[in-house]
């Protein structure tokens, strides 16, 4: 997988160089390439931003260092008609402009964009970038603008932090255990927890400041443990994260999951948790 990364704080990418992705660009599994934006402005002052059309607060991204940005970093690799939504030819490259205004970054959209050979950031400050720019984009590669939540960060930088982490950690050897993934909450679209928030985690000492571990986790029952395993996640969904029990589809839903759930007060309409 190639990333480049084009921001005007390429010293705000050093976590990419420690643990498991630090590990992959290492080994050559992940090429990462950080690029200045500000190497595009041609003005002594170095100007990226500029205040908006129509009045208001805040600075908003100039096209023209952006346009010189993208010409070269998709350069050579971004043809026109080569925008395929959903097209995923390894060495095309995908552009992803992450904004609080973006569709929801979810673990699908990671499965999807982790198998893309080529990915290209566009990091955004202040208000974000000239509308333009975007627009221009999607007529060379596929364009996605993207969030990683309802909240609003000051800039484009932490959520591609967030991003490449969740992306990257699919590829094939990035994670130390390659069957960690398809478990995870959330799931790859595949395996027991697919839709589920994760239960709990145990590990030594058996008992700990008078905490035992839960019996079935020391019985060796497989079966038995799988099933414990699978309640704890059907409750703490049902508990903590009712709009994802209610998206559960009934065709993954067990007679003994939904004893669980309904166990747990889930009405299992998504309005309300009674407990
Ligand atoms: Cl991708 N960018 C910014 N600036 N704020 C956000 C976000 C992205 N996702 C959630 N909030």
């Amino acid at each position: 997988m190639r990333l480049d990364i084009i921001t005007i704080f390429p010293e705000y990418f050093a976590p990419m160089h420690v643990s498991l992705i630090g590990k992959a660009v290492q080994r050559g599994d992940i090429t990462l390439a950080l690029h200045d934006l500000r190497t595009w402005t041609h003005d002594p002052h170095r100007t990226v931003d500029d205040t908006p059309f129509g009045g208001g607060p805040g600075m908003v991204m100039r096209p023209e260092p952006w346009g010189e940005a993208l010409d070269e970093v998709l350069g050579g690799r971004a043809g026109p008609g080569s925008a395929e939504p959903g097209d995923q030819v390894p060495g095309r490259p995908h552009l992803i402009v992450p904004t609080p205004a973006g569709s929801l970054f979810t673990q699908a959209a990671a499965a999807d964009l982790a198998t893309a050979g080529h990915l290209v950031f566009a990091c955004g400050r202040y208000e974000g970038i000239d509308a333009r720019v975007a627009d221009y984009a999607r007529g060379l590669v596929p364009v996605h603008e993207l969030s990683i939540g309802d909240y609003v960060l000051a800039g484009g930088e932490p959520a591609v932090l967030v991003m490449v982490e969740a992306i990257c950690r699919l590829l094939p050897g990035v994670l130390g255990n390659a069957e960690s993934a398809p478990d995870d909450s959330f799931g790859g679209g595949v395996g027991p927890m697919h839709g589920l928030v994760e239960g709990p985690s145990y590990t030594r000492p058996r008992i700990w400041r008078g905490r035992e571990v839960p019996e079935v986790l020391l019985s060796g029952n497989h079966a038995d443990i799988d099933r414990w395993r699978r309640d704890q996640a059907l409750l703490r969904t049902a508990r903590i994260r009712p709009d994802l029990a209610a998206r559960l589809p009934a065709s993954t839903l067990s007679a003994r999951d939904r004893e669980v759930l309904s166990d747990a007060g889930f009405a299992g309409t998504g309005d309300d948790v009674a407990h």
